[in-house]
């Protein structure tokens, strides 16, 4: 059987960073408030004139310089975004073409905070068919541009940036098993009112706004959360106890103290990046990983479960030996 493995990481996160006693500037808010509700302590945001491809291309650079690969080796591209460069051509041709890479798939996947882990599942399963042996997946999203900065509920929560991974065909796992899954009743807890069909002339205006009911959305991204998690050890009949690491979707570390609760996980097995990235959608998961890989808690070897929540609602797990 063919296994895949991720062979290297990289991120790039924009210069400008906004902290919460700029936000204190901006509305009617206080650190304290963001900090003690959220745990964000500051976001990167990305430049006017900067796009997500842009982020990818970075990210893709450190990811395949990890990997020991050049553009030439990667044989198939998936990018998870909620904010693409363009309705189309899809991001992926974008950062496919940047990049160099020689002509190939390349799909652009939507699935909010869930983006990334739908993009690896992806890669997961073509490798595992033989149809492809060195895959570019990248998280990203620049969605500091769809917010409101006048609405405090939903403009301290949020920053950009991109996670890449290369993931590659391999005698040994690698992956051990990848669980996604979505349930489109929870629309209006979480959505974004404008769209290539629907609500267009809205776009630049005040009605384009995240909206989010956030005590309902906590809730189920509590159970939903901790539900996947189960689910991806029991799978693969692996106990808590076993796990090295838990990189969980960093949308707010109250989210993610209560998963880790459930799960029986002390928090020094989570690798948290929320209070130095907010939450940046589908990127925060491979941000967390590559922050983690790099400054040597992850380790070759180590049991990883990885999971995220997002928007649909979308959620998904992917259990790893690193
Ligand atoms: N500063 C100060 N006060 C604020 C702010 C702010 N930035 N935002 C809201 N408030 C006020 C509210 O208006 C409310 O005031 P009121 O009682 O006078 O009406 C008060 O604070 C309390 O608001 P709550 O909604 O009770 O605050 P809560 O403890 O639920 O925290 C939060 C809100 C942080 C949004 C939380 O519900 C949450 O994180 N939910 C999960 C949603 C999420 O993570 N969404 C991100 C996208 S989805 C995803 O990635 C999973």
């Amino acid at each position: 059987m063919i296994h895949s493995k991720i062979s290297g990481t990289g991120r790039y996160l924009p210069e400008r960073v906004l902290t919460n006693f700029d936000l204190e500037k901006m509305v009617e808010t206080t650190d304290e408030w963001i900090r003690t509700r959220t745990g964000v302590e500051r976001r990167h945001v990305c430049a006017d004139d900067e796009t997500t491809s842009d982020m990818c291309v970075e990210a893709a650079k450190h990811a395949m310089e990890a990997a020991g690969k050049t553009p030439a080796d990667v044989d198939m591209v998936i990018i998870g975004t909620t904010t693409p460069d363009l309705i189309f051509p899809n991001i992926a041709t974008l950062v496919q073409h940047r990049l160099g890479i020689p002509a190939c798939p390349a799909i652009g996947l939507e699935a909010a905070c869930t983006g990334f882990i739908y993009a690896l599942t992806t890669a997961d399963k073509y490798i595992q068919t033989g149809d492809a042996k060195c895959v570019l997946v990248i998280g990203a999203e620049c969605i500091t541009k769809l917010l409101d900065w006048s609405d405090r509920n939903t403009c301290v929560l949020f920053g950009d940036g991109a996670g890449a991974v290369i993931l590659e065909a391999s005698e040994e796992p690698g992956i051990i098993g990848c669980h996604i899954g979505a349930d489109g009743q929870y629309l209006d807890l979480l959505y974004y009112p404008v769209g290539a069909s629907k609500e267009l002339q809205k776009a630049g205006t005040d009605e384009a706004a995240i909206m989010m009911a956030g005590k309902e959305v906590f809730k189920v991204a509590v159970s939903t959360l901790g539900d996947v998690a189960s689910r991806a050890l029991e799978a693969a009949g692996i106990e808590q106890s076993e796990l090295d690491w838990l990189i969980p979707h960093q949308a707010n570390v109250r989210i993610i103290q209560a998963t880790a609760k459930r799960l029986g996980l002390p928090m020094e097995k989570v690798i948290l990046t929320v209070q130095d990235h907010g939450n940046t959608s589908a990127a925060s998961v491979p941000l967390a990983l590559d922050v983690a890989v790099r400054d040597g808690r992850v380790k070759p070897g180590q049991l990883v479960l990885m999971e995220a929540f997002g928007g649909g609602f979308t959620w998904g797990s992917v259990l790893m030996r690193f």
